[in-house]
């Protein structure tokens, strides 16, 4: 504790962002440096593994020179170093593993690798400074759809998952269907506010009962059919109500699924993590769902939803804290469970 503050950087390139965070005491955020590759992939509708990975290593030095600039600090102050070693794309983790890797080595500064789902639940330590576990988890991003029960800081219990399209890759999927381009999750919840979320009678797709799975790939074809059908009666497509009539169809699903979880586990809160977690409707769904069970929902501010570093760092500082450590043989795993 060099400075009084238990400074940790937190270095994130799972997808693509490239990003590093300097916390304080696993809680305060002191710089979050978010490179954005977003512009770059939307000309190809989607992330290009390849390119995100050369980005990545363009970016590193960069973003990590401003993420301590932007703190007021220095490498040598920082006490530990937490990166995202998987789940991920495997070129763009190894950039970041690598450059944990070299600084904590030339610095000599200890190293942990951070699971990115833990780092998307830990947003929320940033957020909220009191929230301390057990707590429900609802991640939702491009990669995942998961329930997980939160019984500690380091110990995660997952209770439901996707069985194909993660829900955010749904949003991106529809979105490019119905014309509204890449990243499909944030254009659809703008589009959707203009629309009727009853206009289409769009598939609940619940699975067994009591299972908190989820399947969302059929809603693509769902949207597919509509399109076509109405194309060949000669009917003008009102994307807005397609937006709308999609986005309940997710949002509902999810908000009741992590609402039961939530109930059958005894839980009195759901904290929610991933890009999707900024979706309005899903977070008004998800307030009136629980709060009519006297469960509190927390979720982060948008820009601690998505992929940042800030999220890596506070993982790392409990993880460390809890007695963890990693060697410098850390190598990315871009299969990683929980
Ligand atoms: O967590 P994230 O930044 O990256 C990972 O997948 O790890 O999540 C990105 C996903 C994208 O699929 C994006 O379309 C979706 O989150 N997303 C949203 C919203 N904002 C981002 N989906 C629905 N509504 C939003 N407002
Ligand atoms: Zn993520």
């Amino acid at each position: 504790m060099k400075s009084g503050k238990f400074l940790t950087l937190g270095i994130e390139t799972s997808c693509d962002e490239t990003a590093a965070s300097v916390v304080a005491d696993g809680r305060f955020v002191m710089s979050n440096v978010i490179s954005s590759q977003i512009d770059i992939h939307t000309r190809y509708g989607g992330v290009v593994p390849e390119i995100a990975s050369r980005k990545h290593l363009e970016r590193m030095n960069d973003v990590l020179d401003r993420a301590l600039g932007d703190a007021g600090v220095k490498a040598q102050d920082i006490d530990l170093i937490g990166v995202t070693y998987g789940p991920g794309l495997v070129g763009a983790l190894l950039i970041g593993v690598a450059a944990a890797k070299a600084m904590a080595y030339a610095c000599d500064i200890p190293l942990i690798g951070v699971n990115h789902m833990h780092g998307h639940i830990a947003a929320n330590y940033l957020e909220h400074h009191d929230l301390e576990p057990p707590f429900m988890a609802l991640i939702v991003s491009g990669g995942h759809t998961e329930i997980v029960n939160v019984p500690g800081y380091n110990r995660c219990e997952k209770l439901g998952g996707t069985r194909d399209d993660a829900a955010g890759e749904a949003f991106d999927k529809v979105a490019r269907v119905i014309g509204l381009g890449y990243p499909g999750g944030p254009k659809i919840d703008k589009a959707a506010k203009e629309g009727d979320p009853e206009a289409i009678a769009f598939k609940r797709v619940y699975l067994e009962p009591g299972s908190l799975d989820f399947s969302f790939s059929g809603l693509k074809t769902q949207a597919l059919n509509y399109l076509n059908s109405e194309k060949q009666a000669g009917r003008e497509i009102d994307v807005n109500d397609v937006a709308a009539s999609f986005q309940e169809a997710v949002v509902e699903v999810i908000a009741d699924k992590a609402v039961d979880a939530a109930v059958r586990h005894g839980r009195k809160r759901i904290v929610m993590a991933g890009g999707v977690a900024s979706n309005s409707r899903l977070r008004y769904l998800m307030e009136t769902k629980a709060g009519a069970k006297g469960i509190e929902v927390l979720k982060p501010s948008p820009v601690l939803c998505t992929d940042n570093g800030a999220m890596i760092a506070s993982a790392a500082y409990y993880g460390y804290k809890a007695g963890g450590r990693t060697g410098l043989d850390l190598d990315a795993v871009p299969g990683l469970e929980f």
